[in-house]
């Protein structure tokens, strides 16, 4: 029986190299530095759940975890572009992070300014949720954008981003992240999560004869 669903559109992560990086609600790139279909290592190193868990019925699957996220986007458009710039870390236009040209340059975390001051803020996105943070940790996002129309009690926009994202274990890869942005991220100020799960996600079919659901059930 479905409880619940969200209605979302024009995915916000490129997940593959062949794809051109979408933009999301807020004009940016999205999915520059996202775990790509082509890397078949960071599949096995971040996205399956491996021989390292305790429950083998999720061996070959994946966790979930979704939050619809709300952007405040009125007051995003008001935002200046330098500082829009420095939320992300990253430029508007090209997708380039602050201390490169092209948008897939490595991001430099070092990087300074003349004036001693960091290129990439030090609560920029991209610095507090890229893997040089996180214990060389990465994460598949692949996320929509959702609009459910106007949010009545203020005559705002009710649309954001539709956060989805797969990994082996959430407690290593997307709490602790999350955590990170919670507490220091520039774009709090023009988000608000209303929303969250996390669902167990069994492996897909082998052989034939195989059903899904098969390695909890069967
Ligand atoms: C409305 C909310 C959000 C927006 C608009 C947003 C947008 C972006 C943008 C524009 C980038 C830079 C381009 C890229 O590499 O994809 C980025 C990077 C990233 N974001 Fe988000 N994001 C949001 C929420 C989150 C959340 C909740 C998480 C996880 C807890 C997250 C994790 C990441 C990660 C891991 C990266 C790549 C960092 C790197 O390796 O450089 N984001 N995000």
């Amino acid at each position: 029986m479905i409880r619940w669903s969200q209605l979302g559109f024009g995915r916000t992560s490129s997940t593959s190299t062949s794809q051109q990086t979408e933009r999301n609600l807020m004009g940016f790139k999205d999915g520059t530095r996202n775990i790509k279909a082509e890397s078949a290592d960071d599949f096995d190193d971040f996205v399956w759940v491996g021989g390292e868990t305790d429950q083998a019925w999720m061996k070959g699957g994946s966790y979930l975890v979704a939050r619809r996220i709300r952007m405040l986007i009125e007051s995003w458009d008001t935002d200046y572009l330098a500082d829009q710039e420095n939320v992300f870390g990253r430029y508007k236009t090209s997708g380039a992070p602050l201390s490169g040209k092209q948008e897939f340059d490595t991001p430099d975390v070092r990087a300074k300014a003349f004036d001693g001051t960091p290129v990439i803020p030090l609560n920029a996105q991209i610095r507090l949720a890229g893997p040089e943070t996180n214990s060389g940790q990465k994460i598949l996002r692949r996320g929509y954008s959702y609009t459910d129309g106007i949010d009545l009690d203020t005559g705002l926009l009710d649309a954001g981003l539709f956060f989805i994202a797969y990994q082996k274990d959430p407690r290593r890869q997307f709490v602790p992240i999350q955590t990170r942005l919670g507490q220091r991220d520039n774009l709090n100020e023009y988000i608000r999560h209303t929303g969250s799960a996390l669902f167990a996600v069994p492996p897909g079919l082998a052989a034939a004869g195989d059903w899904w659901g098969k390695s909890p059930f069967g």
